[in-house]
């Protein structure tokens, strides 16, 4: 059976860019190859995903992660970011 990958995407809008979204990208690519779940998600970049001001905007599926940062990125990885890609994933592969 295929596994169903759970959509997972950066905002690279200019005000994600302020806040150093370029810091977070290979941090977060670098935490998703070690989580073991990289196989499950298609990762991409893109546009303004809504919320500016809060710091640069990941979006897990329907799940938006804010508040994200290069200092912040690898607690929000294990607290937040990767729970809801396990959660999502699981959700899209139960067996019918
Ligand atoms: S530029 Fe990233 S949420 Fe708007």
């Amino acid at each position: 059976m295929e596994i169903k990958k759970v959509v997972v995407s950066l905002c690279m809008g200019s005000a994600c860019h302020q806040f150093g979204v370029y810091g977070v990208l290979p941090v977060l690519r670098e935490l998703l190859a070690q989580s073991g779940y990289v196989d499950r998600v298609e990762f991409k970049g893109a546009f303004c995903l809504g919320p500016c001001t809060e710091g640069i905007v990941l979006q897990v599926g329907s799940v938006q992660i804010t508040g994200i940062n290069p200092q912040t990125i690898s607690r929000k990885f294990t607290q937040k970011i990767l729970p809801a890609i396990i959660k999502q994933s699981e959700a899209a592969n139960e067996p019918s």
